[in-house]
């Protein structure tokens, strides 16, 4: 496994891979989520790579960039078990050089949700990802449904800038107790740890509502919004049942809408969601 810093290197190594070539494009930090990823472009690509990135753009300035985990030697080696082929760890100066002033920004549908708690969150995503895909020119990129809106921005800028991209969204990976596996889970003391699985729980008691019969989306928002606010070290900041593709909130009876929710357990702002009739 080659791993650059460079974009000059990058360019290099990049041109050496055998095509089809499937990116994972990281914050770092890996767990079986990013891994999954990896294992799926390893199955469909003929070269695997990923970028290793903490990009201070997505981040708001109350946000958690310094104390964001970091491990490059662990995500190094866990690539590299994995299977991936090149690894892009470029600095911020890199990325964002000096002068920097173009910025991609997907209107509607990085309006609501996390968008609505986290301005200017998307266009850091869409910038970063937009500028991952000149670097690494893949034929595929990977990313996880957890993050259920920004894989929603990300096919919208991959379709309305023309990228070559084919944007596979792979399934959310979950721990035991169905807590969504997230570099952020590591700040989560063992009280907190114990309260997480409070999103899975809401969502899933919807979901089954839902499949019991129960379709009016308000009824599955206070019925989600119940279950959250029963737990005490839990605040709810949303919960939504909205149309998968607008991300409109959606009102009456609902078939296949996304099911999402923001909760902060202790201090950690947690995110998790499910597609009716997928779940
Ligand atoms: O999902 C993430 O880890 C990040 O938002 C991404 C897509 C790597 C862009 O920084």
């Amino acid at each position: 496994m080659k791993v650059v810093t460079t974009l000059d290197d990058l360019r290099h190594a990049r041109a050496a891979l055998a095509g089809p070539m499937g990116l994972v494009p990281t914050m770092g930090y890996l767990h079986e989520g990013h891994i999954s990823l990896v294992r799926r472009a390893r199955t469909e690509c003929a070269s695997v790579a990923a970028s290793i990135f903490v990009n201070p753009a997505q981040f708001g300035p109350s946000e958690d960039l310094a104390a964001y985990p970091r491990d490059l030697a662990r995500d190094l080696a866990l690539l590299e078990e994995a299977g991936v082929d090149l690894v892009w760890t470029p600095t911020a100066e890199i990325v964002y050089p000096a002068g920097f002033q173009t910025w991609v920004t997907v209107e509607e549908m990085a309006r609501p949700l996390e968008g609505a708690h986290r301005p200017g969150h998307f266009r850091g995503v869409a910038t970063v990802v937009a500028k991952l895909f000149n670097a690494f020119q893949p034929q595929r990129a990977y990313f996880g449904q957890k993050d259920a809106q920004q894989a929603a921005v990300i096919r919208q800028m991959t379709r309305d800038l023309d990228f070559p991209v084919e944007v596979v969204i792979c399934p959310t990976v979950r721990e035991q107790d169905g807590l969504a596996m997230s570099s952020r889970n590591a700040y989560l003391s063992q009280e907190q740890r114990a309260a997480a699985p409070v999103l899975f729980r809401a969502l899933s008691a919807a979901a089954m509502a839902w499949a019991a019969g129960q379709r009016d989306a308000e009824d599955l928002r206070q019925l989600m919004a119940g279950i959250i606010d029963a737990e005490p070290l839990a605040r709810r900041q949303y919960v939504s049942v909205a149309d998968p593709v607008t991300l409109q909130e959606l009102e009456g009876p609902v078939a296949g809408a996304l099911l999402s929710m923001a909760v902060i357990v202790g201090t950690t702002r947690l995110i998790d969601n499910l597609v009716l009739g997928e779940a």
